[in-house]
């Protein structure tokens, strides 16, 4: 018996890093996954890596689409609604982010954090509605940057409160539906999109460098290292699934203490 038999799920951005730990472990636990992301191969391999894994009756399926761009999101739930014709998880998961320190946010890194960020996560939980059933998890990823300074992370910080907040309205206003809403709030985590993230960040040494620098981006944690994608899996397990019924318009940390010690 796995914890999510017979659920069917959503994981935006779910070919890399977080959202790749979260498919797998959902469909280890026997959900059948829808799986989205921009590049095809990567969400491709990402559904390999999701059947190996599967238990039986369960699998990955692939539905390529960028999470901010309304007709993709219209093109999967109507894919969804075909194969399915039912959702009782849905996790808002895509997300970039850009270094950007005040002096130096361009337009253009603003319009892709916040429409991929935040206008995704509006439109992905919206468009969700009709296919989410009574007593189905909603949970979105926020981050520890919104909860104290995050030199370099300004507009992207900002994406993340602001989904902390959606978290706490859509819980009041789902509750009567008996749909959950949860944030689910990651400190630094492995993944090929942290790591590209700290890459852009300059180097003390340089010059031509806008404070801050890559040193400063990811203090260590009190546990001492970073965590792991799959860390964050087993608390999105708990947060979608009947271990954690009782609770919704919550925030659930995991950051290695990083924010509450
Ligand atoms: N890693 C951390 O330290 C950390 C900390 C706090 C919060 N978070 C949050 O956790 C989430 C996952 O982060 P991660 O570190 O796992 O990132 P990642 O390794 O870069 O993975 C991001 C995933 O999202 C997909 N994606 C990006 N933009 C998309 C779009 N417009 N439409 C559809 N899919 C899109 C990517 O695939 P494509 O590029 O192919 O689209 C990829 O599958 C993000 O919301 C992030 O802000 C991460």
């Amino acid at each position: 018996m796995g914890q999510l038999d017979n659920k069917t799920a959503l994981v935006t951005g779910a070919s890399s890093g977080i959202g790749l730990a979260i498919a797998r472990r959902f469909a280890a636990e026997g959900a059948t996954v829808y799986l989205t992301g921009r590049r095809k191969a990567a969400l491709d391999a990402a559904v390999e890596q999701v059947g190996a894994v599967a238990q039986v009756g369960a699998r990955g399926i692939a539905v390529q689409g960028d999470t901010s761009d309304l007709g993709d999101l219209d093109r999967l739930f109507v894919e969804i609604e075909n194969r399915s014709g039912r959702l009782d998880i849905v996790v808002a998961n895509a997300g970039v982010g850009d270094y950007g320190p005040l002096g130096a946010i361009t337009e253009e890194e603003y319009e892709r954090t916040t429409a991929i960020n935040f206008k995704g996560t509006v439109f992905t939980v919206q468009k969700a509605l009709p296919l989410l059933t009574a007593g189905s998890s909603v949970l979105l990823l926020s981050s520890s940057s919104a909860l104290r300074a995050a030199p370099g992370l300004g507009v992207y910080a900002a994406t993340k409160a602001a989904i902390r907040s959606l978290a706490r309205t859509w819980a009041a206003e789902l509750a009567d539906r008996r749909i959950r809403v949860n944030a689910l709030t990651p400190g630094p985590v492995e993944t090929p999109g942290l790591n590209g993230l700290l890459a852009a960040f300059p180097h003390a040494d340089d010059p031509t460098a806008v404070a801050p620098t890559a040193a400063e981006p990811t203090p260590p944690t009190p546990l001492g290292r970073r965590g792991r994608p799959d860390e964050v899996a087993a608390t999105a397990l708990y947060l979608a699934g009947d271990q954690s019924t009782f609770t919704t318009g919550a925030e659930l940390l995991v950051d290695g203490g990083a924010t509450q010690l």
